[in-house]
């Protein structure tokens, strides 16, 4: 492992590169990453990093908002198999067929979902300015795709009609409000932390409700001690490291997402080694897609 950690060292000298993970990472990817955010962290930092290779430790769409953003950059997905089931649940002629259905609605696109589908989108969001994105649209009407479960999230705080896609996370929605219950039971001082991709019967249970960076953040000012946590494992490694002696507890065992877990330090070492495979959103798609995204980072 160490001979291991020595050699992406070297090779990221070598290549010019850097390495920026999601929160959810396998605990030994986050601990050789340059940075480690949520999706629009990550998204940002892909922007404005000068390095001339980016490894993008995380899923597939991800590593196209890094080429989306950033085309004159060579971006890295160490394993080419890292997808995501939520955003494989639209694409660019079902949202075509989608618009025509409302056409007096605005697009706002998750960023969870394919390049082509952000192409034919007004407007992108991350959980953590999903909100925020709806509100700066003249719309009276949105169709939200493609998670469900932040649509509604989203529609709480809302007097526009959201209209949303059937989307969702399958590890989100593992979380059951037995399993909510129960874990209160538990740990009664504990306060609940969840993503708005869970179901809306464990969102309404949860004290706060946010993306993975808001959730780290909430965790670090909260003045409690025990904390238990509706989002994806591979959080806990920083909520540990970030505040010693608070407690972190899963809400339930079925919170791992076996594509965020693809990612190795074996398969990063390769990766910069062959400098392959790289994602790279062709165009017109990218130019499209950017505009997409352009417009979120500037309205937020
Ligand atoms: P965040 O933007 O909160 O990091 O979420 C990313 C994600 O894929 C949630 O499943």
């Amino acid at each position: 492992m160490e001979e291991l950690v020595k050699e992406i060292e070297e090779l990221k000298r070598e290549r010019g590169a850097v390495i920026l993970a999601h929160n959810y990472q396998p605990n030994a990817v986050q601990d050789i990453a340059d940075f480690v955010g949520d999706s629009l962290a990550l998204s940002r930092m892909a922007a404005t990093t000068p390095a001339r290779v980016i490894v993008l430790a995380g899923v597939r769409f991800m590593a196209e908002s890094a080429s989306i953003l950033a085309p004159e950059k060579t971006i890295l997905l160490p394993d080419p198999f890292a997808g995501c089931p939520l955003a494989d649940t639209v694409d660019a002629e079902g949202l075509r067929r989608a618009r025509e259905r409302y056409p007096d609605a605005a697009v706002v696109c998750y960023v969870n979902s394919p390049a082509e589908v952000k192409a034919e989108s007004d407007i992108c969001c991350t959980s953590s300015n999903a909100l925020k994105v709806v509100q700066s649209l003249p719309h009276r009407r949105v169709l939200f795709v493609p998670d469900r479960n932040l649509a509604h999230y989203v529609s709480r705080f809302t007097d526009k009609e959201i209209i949303p896609w059937e989307g969702s996370c399958l590890t989100h929605c593992r979380v059951t409000p037995e399993e909510v219950e129960e874990a209160k039971a538990a740990h009664p001082e504990a306060k609940v932390l969840v993503h708005p991709e869970c179901r809306p019967e464990v969102v309404e249970a949860a004290d706060f409700v946010g993306s993975t960076g808001g959730i780290l953040r909430f965790a670090r000012e909260s003045l409690d001690r025990e904390f238990l946590i509706g989002t994806e494992m591979g959080i806990i490694h920083r909520l540990e490291a970030e505040n010693p002696g608070k407690k972190f507890y899963l809400l339930s065992p079925g919170l791992i997402c076996p594509n965020m877990k693809l990612t190795s330090l074996a398969k990063i070492a390769q990766c910069l080694r062959e400098m392959k495979p790289v994602v790279k959103v062709p165009e017109p798609v990218r130019s499209r897609a950017y505009g997409a995204l352009e417009r979120m980072l500037k309205a937020v």
